[in-house]
């Protein structure tokens, strides 16, 4: 399949934020683009603003001057929709209403030749809705551009239940000529991202709820030991807790309250105070003038540690054994259920229960469990908890080990998961449920992630990097622990578990 030629006039409708964003980029790509708005002069002020845009790139040194007018020579406005009429693809960003979509289609539907593509930016509605009452559905797709449009590189080619395989291959393909990582997606809430991306928010949104740490605790883990570029409190006083709140409720909605996506009353009680984040001036932080930025808890230790036991293999948490020794820590091996024995605390990696649960069920004395992180070998942070029995002196024997190897550790109440376990595994298996509902593949449901809100590494390659009977411990014992349908694990998880093979395996 190929790409649309460069000479193919695209319409972009809308010229809010996305739509002038999506017609820089189809403008830069050398297309002639006609921008269209029903506010007057939105247009030709949506393509002042890309003006403006690109000559501060010309000034960084980024774009060539030559580039900056022929791209500016390629896009115009339009004072009426007849005057799209001889575009190849039209890519609607109008506002988020299913009937004024509705409705904007049927007209292009009349006015566009046959072989004119529509396209939808929505973020939130089914493209088989869209499409639906057209003569020929088969033409409606969803283009879902990330924000700013310009810059992330993503875009889900989203599939209705009529949409034409052959124009999804072509939209891709144009979407990759623009510079752009496109996957395909079947059209169901929150295709890939705004539905596997959940869990990021909800899991911490919990947390905090449940007292397990506070908001600065939690998004340095996620930052420092998780590897994400933000924690899920900072994220979401960037992104807007009305906006973020809104797609949660809207995913939550659509999928019949399932209760994996259950929005959060903390966030609900945010938006009604209007304490909306950043853009607002507060939101789970303050961004007043002179508002000091609460830090991370980090515990401290004056044990001193020389030596510690490994018993069997830390799985995805070896590393730390090495990197004990490279300290100068002596480390003896033997065999064991993986395990580190440091004074009289016994270390070993979070599995999903509580701690005070696993002491017992394993006879473990002063039990101090470690929560994930992305890079064992790196990381500066580590979240840890401890059972109800342990003494402060196994604790301090912990803390001290971690120290040893560089890592400071924060202390997370006795919650079953940890924070990072816990958060990886339900990113994991909401993305392994939509492997098995046919949404997209193992490769670009990873890819969405990656390219679309920068995970640092995909859910799925991630829990096949921790092992997925790890995961799937984690998940039943979460769900054990709570009694709630919200952690049952993905048939896809379970079944692959059973075959011995891993998530980004072929069928
Ligand atoms: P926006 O509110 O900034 O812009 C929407 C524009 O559409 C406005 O200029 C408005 O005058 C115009 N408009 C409304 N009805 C129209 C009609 N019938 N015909 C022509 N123009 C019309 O909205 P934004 O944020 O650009 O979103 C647009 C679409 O993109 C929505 O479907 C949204 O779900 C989707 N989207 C938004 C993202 C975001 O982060 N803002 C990300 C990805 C998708």
């Amino acid at each position: 399949m190929h790409a649309l030629n460069k000479e193919t006039p695209v319409a972009v409708i809308g010229a809010g934020a996305m739509g002038a964003g999506i017609a820089q980029v189809a403008a830069q790509a050398g297309h002639p683009v006609r921008l269209y708005d029903t506010r007057t002069g939105a247009a030709a002020q949506a393509i002042a603003g890309i003006d403006r845009q690109l000559a501060r790139l010309v000034e960084k040194g980024k774009l060539d001057a030559a580039t900056h007018v022929a791209t500016l020579a390629r896009l115009r406005p339009a004072d009426e929709l007849e005057a799209l009429a001889d575009a190849g693809l039209v890519i609607e960003a109008i506002v988020e209403k299913l009937e004024i979509k509705r409705e904007l289609l049927q007209r292009l539907e009349a006015l566009c030749a046959p072989g004119c593509i529509l396209a939808s930016n929505t973020s939130s509605l089914s493209i088989t809705s869209l499409a639906a009452g057209l003569r020929h559905p088969g033409r409606v797709l969803g283009m879902h551009f990330f924000n700013p449009a310009p810059l992330m590189a993503l875009v889900e080619i989203v599939s209705g239940l009529d949409s034409e395989p052959a124009l999804a291959g072509c939209l891709f393909e144009t979407a990759r000529a623009w510079g752009k990582q496109p996957v395909h997606a079947r059209s169901t809430p929150g295709f890939i991202v705004n539905r596997v991306a959940r869990p990021f928010y909800a899991e911490s949104l919990r947390l905090l709820q449940e007292g397990a740490a506070d908001c600065a605790t939690l998004d340095a883990l996620m930052r420092e030991a998780g590897g994400f570029r933000m924690g899920a409190f900072e994220l979401t006083d960037l992104i807007g807790h009305d906006v973020n709140y809104a797609v949660t409720c809207s995913v939550f909605d659509a999928y019949y309250g399932d209760a994996r996506f259950q929005p959060s009353l903390i966030q609900k009680e945010l938006v009604e105070a209007g304490r909306l984040g950043r853009k607002s001036g507060r939101g789970f932080y303050d961004y007043s003038e002179g508002a000091e930025r609460p830090q991370p808890s980090t515990l401290a230790s004056t044990a001193t540690v020389e030596a510690c036991a490994l018993e069997g293999d830390l799985g995805t948490a070896q590393p730390l054994a090495q990197r004990l020794e490279r300290a100068g820590v002596q480390v003896t091996r033997r065999d064991g259920a993986g395990l580190l024995r440091v004074g009289d605390a016994t270390l070993a990696l979070s599995d999903g229960r509580l701690a005070t649960q696993r002491a017992r069920e394993d006879g473990l004395d002063n039990l101090v469990l470690l929560d994930l992180a992305l890079d064992y070998g790196r990381t500066e942070r580590l979240g840890i908890s401890w059972a109800a029995g342990t003494r402060q002196g196994a604790i301090d024997a912990a803390v001290a080990l971690l120290a040893r190897a560089g890592i400071g550790a924060s202390p997370l109440a006795d919650v079953p998961g940890l924070a990072v376990l816990r958060t990886v595994a339900m990113l994991a298996n909401e993305g392994a449920d939509a492997l098995l509902h046919g949404v997209a593949s193992a490769a670009d449901i990873d890819l969405a992630m990656c390219a679309g809100v920068n995970y640092p590494r995909g859910p799925l390659a991630w829990a096949d990097t921790i092992g997925l009977p790890q995961v799937l411990r984690t998940l039943d014992n979460l769900q054990a622990a709570y009694g709630e349908p919200r952690y049952r694990p993905s048939l896809a998880l379970r079944r692959r578990v059973a075959e011995g093979r891993t998530l980004h395996d072929q069928p």
